[in-house]
């Protein structure tokens, strides 16, 4: 069945919980789309774990239009959110509509992403006025790296909890469909999911979250440059891919393969 928006809110309505993963690609979005996945992110992420950029801030419109585009070609059913990546919503609400105008028209994306809470208010009315559903993002939002000095859990002292709180009522004001919350306490993301009426999605803010979301390549034993503590790994995917590639490099040197069943 299609998942929209109305699937998120009917699920925090019922008490169903989320489920969300981030795809970058084609054969990636079709498979999670196979296995019922809710919504498919395209994170800026791939900066990080397709990019090998060591943040997501050089991330741009483009990567994230190339993604997007391949994504949506590889997803029937999941909600296909993108993220909006740093600068393209930043310095102008215009560029805000603009930018988030051209990840659905272009890239096929249902919905878009974007980090931050005051200070992206007007640009997230904005969007949402041009009939494009938004998702908020706060907690540990990874394009402030530079802000925070690195990345770290946010909230664990009380003015800032308080902070993050306010910050998600008012993200549900200006029409937030769902808001992210990244490396908090569980007891704030608990706080939080108690005070809106819009889902919340945790990624290293505990159980109480609305739903989950977790990165692909981590999750699947991928990309191990860093591991934070919320990360579980569901497979071992970089040892099986490793042993597949090892198999067919001996194969080739010893004369293995090609063998007749493979030639014509
Ligand atoms: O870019 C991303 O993958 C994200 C998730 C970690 C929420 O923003």
């Amino acid at each position: 069945m299609k998942k929209t928006v109305i699937t998120f809110k009917d699920a925090k309505q019922n008490g169903e919980k989320l489920t969300v993963l981030t795809a970058y690609d084609y054969p990636s979005a079709k498979l999670a789309d196979l296995c019922g996945i809710d919504a498919l992110l395209v994170g800026d992420s791939l900066g990080m774990v397709c990019l090998g950029y060591e943040n997501t801030l050089r991330v741009t419109m483009q990567d994230m239009l190339h993604h997007t585009k391949a994504v949506s070609r590889g997803t029937q059913n999941a909600l296909v959110i993108a993220d909006m990546p740093f600068m393209s919503y930043q310095a102008s609400v215009y560029d805000a509509v603009k930018n988030a105008g051209s990840l659905v028209q272009e890239g096929g994306a249902h919905a878009v992403k974007l980090e931050g809470g005051a200070e992206v208010l007007d640009a997230v009315r904005a969007i949402v006025k041009a009939q494009i559903p938004v998702m908020g993002h706060v907690g540990l939002t990874p394009q402030s790296i530079n802000m925070f000095g690195g990345f770290k859990v946010q909230g664990r002292e009380r003015e800032k909890a308080g902070m993050l709180v306010e910050a998600v009522k008012a993200l549900e004001d200006a029409g937030a469909f769902a808001v992210v919350l990244e490396c908090i306490p569980k007891e704030l993301a608990k706080e939080i999911t108690k005070s809106v009426s819009i889902p919340t999605i945790g990624i290293g803010a505990g159980a109480y979250c609305d739903g989950q979301v977790l990165v692909w390549h981590d999750m699947l034993g991928i990309y191990s440059d860093i591991k934070p503590k919320f990360v579980k790994s569901y497979a071992n995917a970089g040892e099986v891919i490793k042993s597949g590639i090892s198999k067919y490099i001996n194969e080739v040197r010893e004369g293995i393969f090609p063998g007749d069943d493979y030639s014509y």
